[in-house]
């Protein structure tokens, strides 16, 4: 694993950028996994400034997020697909009918992960796959656990996570109890992998994931054996 020690958020989301950049500027098509929560928001506010600075063209890049809560509208602001509209596609060029999230309205949820994971393997797999990190070590809501799972799948959020997020909806009772996520398979299958962390409330979890033992108890530790992952975490997160 790569990593990359930065003095600042400012600064670990522009070599995020220029990373993602770099991959859309060398595959104008390429595919690109996404992640929500606090810490992408810079990178793609500095996507943002690329495409309207520099002209980066998103028009035929390809868009699957990791995950989405259920049941959720995708009307419904605390939803991901909200978070994407709000934060990054409608701010550049992508065309709608490229970005996919899951289903998290879905009558069928076993038929929509079902779905999901087909749609990621007919667009070729991820070719930059964004992830953050749980303070629990959870990448994606794949959450630690005993076992892992393989494909996209329904998971059972634990508390840790639905108190984390709680600062999104009105209350904690409000935060649904399940997401659908991606598994194992689609993330470690992306060419290239870029975990963000950023603040120390992270810190515990990046240092395992830098140097403890590989244990699906933090899912993130599993990245150590991935061929190209970079992982890039600022000054308040640790100091090693
Ligand atoms: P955060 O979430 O970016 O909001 O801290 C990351 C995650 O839980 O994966």
């Amino acid at each position: 694993m790569q990593i990359i020690k930065t003095t600042d958020y400012q600064e670990l989301s522009s070599i995020a950028a220029q990373m993602v950049a770099s991959q859309i500027r060398g595959k104008p098509n390429s595919v690109l996994g996404l992640a929500t929560g606090s810490t992408p928001l810079g990178l793609y506010s500095q996507l943002t400034d690329m495409h309207r600075e520099a002209g980066l063209d998103f028009s035929q890049v390809v868009t699957f997020n990791l995950d989405e809560y259920y049941p959720i509208a995708p009307s419904d602001p605390a939803s991901y697909s909200c978070y994407m509209e709000k934060n990054f596609f409608q701010h550049v060029n992508v065309q709608r009918s490229r970005c996919h999230l899951p289903n998290g309205a879905a009558a069928d949820v076993q038929q929509a992960c079902r779905d999901y994971e087909e749609e990621i393997d007919r667009a070729g797999g991820i070719d930059l796959q964004i992830l953050g990190i749980g303070a629990n070590g959870h990448i994606g809501f794949n959450e630690p656990s005993e076992r892992l799972q393989i494909a996209t799948h329904l998971v059972p959020l634990t508390e840790a996570t639905r108190m984390a997020n709680s600062r999104f909806f009105a209350s904690l009772d409000a935060v649904p109890r399940q997401a659908i996520s991606v598994g194992m398979a689609a993330i470690f299958r992306a060419r290239q992998i870029l975990l963000l962390a950023s603040g120390e409330s992270k810190g515990e979890a990046v240092r395992e994931t830098v140097s403890g033992v590989i244990t699906t108890r933090i899912p993130a530790t599993l990245l150590q054996v991935h061929p190209n992952a970079t992982l890039i975490f600022d000054a308040a997160t640790i100091s090693f």
